[in-house]
C-alpha cells in the first residue's frame, strides 16, 4: 500500500483527466493522498477535491512564495476552515523559499512562516513544510517556535543529511519523491539510505518532479513504486517493505 503525502491534483494540469488520474490510481497501489494547497486560489480546489475523492486528505496554508496580497483575515478564514472539516489534516506547505531573491521579502515570509506554525500549533495538526535555500533560518524558526511539539513532514526535502538527522530528533518525518531517482542525487540517496525508515514518507508533489525514466513529464501517484523501488534499493529490503513502512508513517503523521 502507497500513501502519497504531497499532492497537487487540484493543479490545472490535471483539468482535462482529473477524474481519470485518481481513479487509476489503485492499480499502482495507491490508497491515500494528501492534497496540498499552495495560495489562496487552491484554498477552495483541494476542498472541492477532498469532498469529491474518498481517497484524498487536505492540507490547507500558504505557500511561501504565494504570500502576495494574503491578509491576517486570509489566515483566520484558513484556520476556521480546517477547524470545522475533518479530511483537512495538516497546515501547508507553509515555511521559506529563498530561491527567487526577496520575493517576497525574507521578513514578510518569516512573519508568516511564524504565524502558521502557531496557527498549527492551535489547531493541533502538524506542518508540511516547504523549504528551498533557506535551510538555516528554517531551522532557527521552527527551533524558536518550538516545531518538535508540533510535528509535521519536511517536504521534498533538499538538505544535508546532517540537518535531516536533526529534524529526526525533532519528531519530524522526511519527505522524499523523485529526486532521489536522479543520478545526480547523491546527497538525497544518503540520506534515504540512513536514516531510520520509520520516519521516512513518500511524496509526489505532482505535476511537478517525476521520477527517472519519466524526468520532465508530469507527475502522479502512480510513479510512487519507483520512487519506493530506488529507497529500497538503496537500503537493501524489499519494495512492500519501503511501501508498507512509509504507508504507516504516513498515517501517524497525518493521524488518519
Ligand atoms: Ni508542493
Amino acid at each position: 500500500m502507497i500513501f502519497d503525502t504531497h499532492a497537487h491534483y487540484d493543479d490545472a494540469r490535471f483539468d482535462e483527466d482529473r477524474d481519470a488520474v485518481i481513479a487509476s490510481l489503485k492499480e499502482n497501489d495507491v490508497r491515500h493522498f494528501v492534497d496540498v494547497a499552495s495560495d489562496l486560489p487552491s484554498i477552495e480546489k483541494v476542498e472541492r477535491i477532498v469532498e469529491k475523492y474518498p481517497e484524498s486528505y487536505g492540507a490547507l496554508g500558504i505557500h511561501p512564495s504565494e504570500l502576495d496580497g494574503v491578509s491576517e483575515k486570509d489566515l483566520k478564514e484558513i484556520e476556521e476552515k480546517i477547524r470545522n472539516n475533518k479530511r483537512i489534516v495538516a497546515v501547508g506547505e507553509i515555511g521559506l523559499d529563498y530561491y527567487w531573491e526577496e520575493n517576497p521579502p525574507h521578513d514578510v515570509q518569516k512573519k508568516f512562516f511564524r504565524y502558521q506554525l502557531e496557527m498549527a500549533r492551535r489547531l493541533k495538526k502538524p506542518v508540511i513544510i516547504h523549504s528551498r535555500e533557506a535551510a538555516q533560518d528554517t531551522f532557527e524558526i521552527m527551533k524558536e517556535m518550538r516545531a518538535e511539539e508540533i510535528g509535521g513532514v519536511v517536504h521534498c526535502y533538499s538538505y544535508s543529511k546532517e540537518m535531516a538527522k536533526e529534524y529526526v530528533k525533532m519528531g519530524f518525518y522526511i519527505g522524499i519523491g523523485g529526486v532521489v531517482t536522479f543520478k545526480n542525487s547523491k546527497k538525497l540517496k544518503e540520506i534515504a539510505a540512513e536514516i531510520p525508515l520509520e520516519r521516512i514518507v513518500l511524496e509526489t508533489d505532482c505535476p511537478y518532479l517525476a521520477p527517472s525514466p519519466h524526468r520532465g513529464e508530469r507527475n502522479y501517484s502512480g510513479f510512487l513504486p519507483l520512487v519506493a523501488a530506488e529507497i529500497a534499493e538503496l537500503r537493501g529490503v524489499t519494495i512492500d517493505e519501503v511501501c508498507n513502512t512509509t504507508y504507516q508513517n504516513a498515517l501517524r503523521l497525518y493521524n488518519v
